[in-house]
């Protein structure tokens, strides 16, 4: 039995606080469940870490069982294909890091314009270090990947296809499940990573059904904490990648003169983890599992498009926005500087993003120097939408 969607917002202490404003920035990060303060406290109030003793037995339960959750969240094939990093861009660095030792100049990397930072200045600098090249793929008039524009860029050469699921700056969905057997047809040496940091929040993950061998994302836009991430993968792809970090908890036999690495996960965990972010995320998930996640996610989209639909009747106003339609869209208005408008509404309490929100190259392409930013959660609600077009045509009137 799922709880109804309009308890959802009761659920975030945020809105009690003195200083509570309308928070349209999720997309950045969401806001934090009470039951994660309280799994967090808990967890600080009465252990230590993990895999070190034997009465640290019962931390160690619940920090494997949030890796369980995690694995059923994304229908993993195995609880040992999940992977905790610090965070996306951790996860992304990590399949990086690894792939230096066996580019070579004759091979290239397939990336697209419509990626965040995290998944492309990664690319960028190991192409650049491997004398390898990078081909871009550039997004068409819908901000979609088309499978013809990929496929003109792979080869038996490409060594990795790195895309995002959704984009930050528009809420775009890429086809992925589509562009992921064309890729394995035209590309056969490829492996494929999934920059799922915006996907993650919006739609069910499922691994087994995509079959792509990397899929990165961020615990804290899943209303989880900051410092964690995941790097989930098929098996065998994680079981080929050279850990980034080596010391404690990742090593089966160490000698003066050797050592053997543990198996998956640990192999690619060296050190403490981030037990109290992983606990915490672990009953994040478990709260997470009492909604209907898609129900929750439709009213996020019905207020977005709420909100482009009153943008689009103020003059000067231009959206970029996915179809259909998603949760977040990105929008400027002819002659206004969008900074701005992003601090009259800071003084109207309205907590929205502006910038080049980490995808310049995507910018580029827009012809764009600076967006503002709406993404919406399930615990906004038609008055956070009705105090933000206020606050926003009041900006406007003392901007024009
Ligand atoms: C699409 C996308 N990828 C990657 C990232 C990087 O996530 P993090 O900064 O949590 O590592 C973000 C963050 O906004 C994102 O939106």
């Amino acid at each position: 039995m799922t709880a109804p969607c309009r308890d959802f917002r009761a659920a975030f202490p945020y809105f009690n606080t003195p200083n509570a404003g309308v928070y349209l920035d999720s997309a950045a990060s969401a806001l934090k469940p009470q039951v994660l303060l309280d799994a967090t406290c808990a967890f600080y109030a009465e252990a230590g870490s993990v895999h070190r003793g034997l009465q640290q037995a019962r931390t160690t339960e619940a920090f494997e069982h949030a890796r369980q959750l995690m694995a059923q969240w994304l229908n993993a094939p195995a609880a040992e294909c999940v992977v905790w990093t610090s965070g996306a861009t951790a996860s992304i660095n990590l399949v990086a890091h690894s792939l230096a030792n066996t580019l070579s100049k004759t091979d290239n990397i397939v990336t697209t314009t419509a990626e965040h930072h995290a998944n492309f200045v990664p690319w960028l600098m190991l192409t650049k270090k491997c004398g390898a090249s990078l081909r871009v793929v550039a997004f068409d008039a819908q901000f979609t990947i088309t499978p013809t524009a990929l496929l003109n860029q792979l080869d038996a050469n490409t060594k990795l296809v790195a895309l995002n699921v959704q984009s930050n700056i528009t809420g775009q969905v890429q086809d992925v499940a589509t562009l992921i057997p064309l890729i394995r047809r035209h590309a056969p040496n490829a492996l494929i990573l999934l920059d799922c940091a915006q996907a993650i929040v919006h739609q069910r993950i499922d691994m087994q059904q995509l079959g792509a061998d990397f899929y990165a994302f961020s615990a804290h836009k899943l209303y989880g904490p900051t410092g964690l991430g995941v790097l989930a993968g098929r098996m065998e792809a994680l079981e080929a990648l050279q850990p980034l970090f080596y010391g404690g908890k990742m090593v089966e036999r160490v000698s003066e003169s050797a050592v053997s690495l543990a198996p998956l996960p640990q192999r690619l965990e060296a050190g403490t983890p981030n037990v109290a972010a992983v606990i915490g995320f672990g009953r994040v998930l478990e709260w997470l599992a009492e909604w209907d996640f898609d129900a929750l996610n439709r009213d996020a989209v019905t207020l977005a498009q709420h909100c482009q639909s009153a943008l689009l009747q103020l003059p000067g106003c231009h959206c970029y926005s996915a179809t259909p339609a998603a949760s977040l869209f990105s929008f400027v208005f002819d002659g206004i500087a969008s900074v701005d408008i992003a601090m009259l509404l800071q003084e109207h309490g309205i907590a929205l993003r502006t910038g080049a929100h980490c995808a310049q190259p995507y910018l580029d392409a827009l012809g764009e120097q600076s967006l503002l930013r709406v993404s919406f959660a399930p615990y906004n609600n038609d008055d956070d939408l009705a105090r933000f077009l206020t606050a926003l045509s009041q900006s406007l009137d003392l901007l024009t």
